[in-house]
């Protein structure tokens, strides 16, 4: 079995010091923990996309504390070697420094070992609370998901000279607020070099190009579970929609022809029991 990986493993993992790229992958239950375990991957998160690529909804607004615990719940019970970090959802930490503890201190008893939460300066009261109350907490800045609404649409953020510094000294607060690693999202790729550069603890990357000491992907993504339009920052490593409707079919196909099951998938009776059924012929 593979070492445990560990916040201050992540914290410290900068490639420009010599460190392999982190990998992070989302999952959201037992089977995809597993197979993003097994795949080697050093983070699990059980991220609050949940709720469009599981749950149906339009965005990530939809999910609570207790969904997003009962999924971490699920993939902490598969005990990876990767760290599992849960997401906190839209509202979990908005309200008070007592709420935000108290809502991650849920995910972190459902079995997280670290949160993350999304936003730049206006978090560092919630993030210095949480990391005094001994929770890590994974930041998230440029593109974030639950300001859909605020920023009029999922933009590429920090495209001109002023909301790249912003990014820039953004991430540092994040990082002296105590962040262990932070995620860019959506971001021009010299951008994310410039914030990995300016910050001690990693950064994890989604269509924040190369340079960022890590990179994360959605596993429906990754794996063409999903039929939505994807953003050009997904690649996808195969068709598993496709392949599982084709499964599905075949199966369909077989129950209505008759040829499942057949006789190697059914049970027996007792010897002799056919016979005292009346069953003559049957076994
Ligand atoms: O919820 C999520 O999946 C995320 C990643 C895409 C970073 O926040």
């Amino acid at each position: 079995m593979a070492k445990k990986c560990t916040v201050p493993a992540v914290r410290d993992r900068k490639v420009a010091r010599g460190g392999d790229p982190l990998v992070m992958l989302t999952a959201y239950d037992a089977p995809g923990a597993r197979m993003v375990d097994r795949a080697g991957a050093d983070m699990i998160l059980v991220g609050d996309s949940v709720a469009m690529v599981v749950l149906g909804y339009d965005d990530t607004l939809q999910v609570t504390v207790e969904d997003i615990a009962h999924h971490t719940a699920a993939v902490a019970r598969t005990h990876p070697s990767a760290l599992v970090i849960a997401d906190m959802p839209w509202m979990s930490y908005h309200v008070s420094t007592a709420d935000t503890v108290n809502n991650a201190a849920m995910l972190i008893r459902a079995g997280a070992q670290a949160v993350k939460l999304e936003g730049g300066r206006r978090r560092i009261p919630m993030i210095e609370a949480l990391v005094a109350a001994e929770i890590p907490v994974m930041g998230h800045i440029g593109l974030t998901p639950q300001s859909v609404h605020a920023m009029g649409g999922y933009k590429v953020q920090g495209r001109d000279v002023e909301a790249a510094l912003d990014l820039v000294d953004a991430a540092k607060a994040l990082a002296h607020a105590g962040c262990f690693s932070i995620v860019l999202e959506g971001v021009p790729a010299p951008v994310a070099a410039m914030v990995t550069e300016a910050v001690e603890v990693s950064t994890i990357g989604i269509g924040a190009g190369p340079d960022c000491d890590g990179q994360v992907l959605v596993f429906h993504d990754v794996l063409g579970l999903e039929q939505r339009v994807l953003p050009k920052f997904v690649r996808r490593y195969a068709g598993l929609f496709d392949l599982g409707v084709a499964a599905l079919t075949e199966f369909a196909g077989d129950v209505r022809s008759g040829e499942f099951p057949d006789a190697a998938e059914c049970y027996r009776l007792d010897d002799g029991a056919a016979d005292a059924l009346g069953l003559y012929g049957a076994a």
